[in-house]
């Protein structure tokens, strides 16, 4: 999705952690238990996950869950897409280890009857945490399934009281070039800004997403809080949020700025529109070792298969012109 250059950053020094916790572990459980619940017995300390990540308290099963084998903790952890840290594959793993998730605050402010500074556990804990499989397609036609664990973000949007104003929510990420060398060049505007319809961001599907695989999110993957929308392309689904703004007019999102042409605000994932650089129509599912050599590409679903959960949201919509 690059548009210009990369820039040059050099990774950091820090070495990738080595997971261990892999595909074949998974397919070996009697059918697919939890990844968390996996991870019990995958690990030693109590409430240590793959490479130290904190393993995340009570995490209830979402009943609609993929029965798709998820891709690898090593695979959702080493191939990721987070300019911050750089715009390889590999930089937001390789260099994101001066990070700190901790404390984190999050502003909430516009339409709201309830703005503030608000301190994660103030919003995350008075929640049950729930583990969602979902597919993530990205823009630029890879994809991966993920189990992910998080809120429904309506439930987290509802305790602060939007008011009847509100149309749009908005979000922003953290701003923290000392931590995040990919924020050091300009290869995007920083914050990294994204929005949704209030219809969208109340959607039972959208997920105020806290860990990965049973634990809390690593860095690379948006710690320590981040939006999942499966049915939209992933760039929509921002990582490290500190700010969430309701509006009454659409927000600027972060790459329909960069490249108007090529990225719109609602990004919902659709294979007869094509990018104008690619086609949508396929996408290669991320695998690793033998797999990767064997991988067909498979055939991209509208609404990333999501459809009869979502198309009601766009009756009347030409996706087309806007996509
Ligand atoms: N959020 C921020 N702040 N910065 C980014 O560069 N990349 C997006 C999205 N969220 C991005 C971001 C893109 S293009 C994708 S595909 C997903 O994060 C990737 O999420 P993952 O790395 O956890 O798979």
């Amino acid at each position: 999705m690059l548009i210009r250059k990369p820039p040059d950053i050099k990774s950091s020094e820090i070495t990738p952690e080595r997971y261990y916790f892999n595909r074949r572990e998974l397919l070996r459980s009697a059918g697919f238990v939890g990844a968390g619940a996996l991870l019990s017995g995958a690990t030693g300390a109590a409430d240590e996950g793959p490479a130290g990540h904190r393993r995340l308290g009570k995490v209830e099963r979402w009943p609609a869950s993929l029965k798709t084998t998820p891709n690898t903790f090593e695979e959702v952890t080493t191939y990721n897409n987070f300019y911050e840290f750089g715009t390889g594959k590999a930089d937001p793993a390789e260099a994101s280890g001066r990070f700190r998730p901790k404390p984190w605050k999050v502003q909430i402010d516009g339409e709201t009857e309830a703005p503030g500074s608000y301190d994660y556990d103030t919003i995350v804990k008075a929640h049950t945490l729930e583990e969602r499989i979902y597919r993530l397609r990205c823009v630029e036609a890879w994809s991966m399934v993920v189990p992910w664990v998080g809120i429904p973000l309506a439930s987290v949007l509802k305790r602060y009281k939007p008011t009847s104003k509100a149309r749009y929510v908005a979000f922003e990420t953290v701003v923290r070039p000392e931590e995040m060398p990919g924020q050091r060049s300009g290869v995007l505007d920083w914050p990294y800004v994204e929005g949704l319809t209030i219809a969208e961001a109340m959607h039972p599907l959208t997920l105020l997403v806290v860990g990965v695989y049973g634990v809390e999110l690593p860095a690379q993957n948006g710690a320590p809080l981040r939006l999942m929308v499966p049915w939209k392309y992933g760039f929509k689904s921002i990582k490290s949020i500190v700010r969430i703004s309701f509006t009454e007019k659409r927000p600027p999102t972060t790459w329909s700025l960069s490249g108007p042409n090529e990225y719109g605000f609602y990004a919902n994932v659709n294979p007869n529109v094509d990018h104008p650089r690619w086609s949508q129509a396929t996408e290669r599912r991320v695998s690793s070792g033998l797999g990767s050599l064997l991988a067909a590409r498979q055939d991209t679903l509208m609404f990333n298969g999501y459809a009869d959960q979502v198309a009601s949201l766009y009756t009347g919509l030409d996706l087309v012109k806007n996509f």
